[in-house]
């Protein structure tokens, strides 16, 4: 099993805007509701849906009390996915997203994120998968965007590492689970999803893939548990 702290993992994000597309919301239909986004990472959504009314908080290893150390990583690994664009690029052809575009919201939600780092800590918790230090069923909905399936690998972050995280994710939610994108490198779902599927039927716990559409990244699937009511 990995590292639960990976330097490997790029400390990237995105905004709501973009997590109601891969994630397939509104977010004014969650107003109200207790959200964790984990791995929040330097996503602007926790402090753009805390405007909107929603009680959203973040976890992430990233999230080093040291303001500057936060910073620093986070500028560090925009400047290297920067850099990756045209191999990027060039492995995806026509599905590749347009630079620029990325390149924006990727600082801007950086911006977003910072701002509210500093100024509403209690939103931001330091930890990692697979053990998040919450109470059972602590909030109505769970996040888990562009870390597991995008990161897995045998050696790694491997299937285990992947099955305990999602059932931890499960444990700390009342409602659901939404995990995006599910594809592996090649496109496609992740080799991981169809175990995955298998194992958590085989517990118990209701799970199926759902169609998203997002024009920035293409993602075009997302994982969905959800807890049947009492
Ligand atoms: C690409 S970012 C995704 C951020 C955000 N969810 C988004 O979609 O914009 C991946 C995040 O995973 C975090 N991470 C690395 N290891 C982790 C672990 N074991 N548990 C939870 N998050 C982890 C990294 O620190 C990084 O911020």
């Amino acid at each position: 099993m990995a590292d639960s702290v990976s330097t490997s993992v790029c400390v990237y994000g995105r905004t709501l805007a973009q997590y109601e597309q891969i994630f397939d919301f509104q977010a004014t239909d969650w107003q109200g509701d207790r959200i964790l986004d984990c791995s929040g990472g330097p996503a602007s959504f926790v402090s753009e849906a805390n405007a909107l009314g929603i009680a959203a908080i973040g976890v992430d290893p990233a999230y080093d009390p040291d303001l500057e150390v936060v910073r620093q990583r986070i500028e560090a690994d925009i400047d290297t996915v920067v850099q990756l664009f045209p191999i990027i690029s060039a492995q995806l052809g026509d599905a590749a997203p347009d630079p620029a575009l990325v390149e924006g919201s990727a600082r801007q939600a950086a911006a977003g994120f910072l701002a509210d780092f500093e100024a509403n800590r209690d939103r931001y918790i330091q930890a990692a998968l697979p053990v998040l230090p919450f109470d059972d069923r602590q909030f109505d909905r769970v996040l888990c965007g562009n870390f597991l399936f995008i990161y897995a690998s045998d050696d790694g972050f491997n299937y285990p590492f992947h099955y305990q995280s999602v059932l931890e994710l499960y444990r700390v939610c009342d409602r659901e689970v939404r995990i995006s994108p599910t594809r592996g490198s090649g496109g496609g779902s992740h080799a991981y999803v169809a175990q995955l599927l298998s194992d958590l039927t085989a517990a118990g716990i209701p799970a199926e893939l759902k169609a998203v559409r997002d024009p920035v990244y293409g993602e075009t699937q997302m994982l969905l548990l959800t807890r049947p009511a009492a």
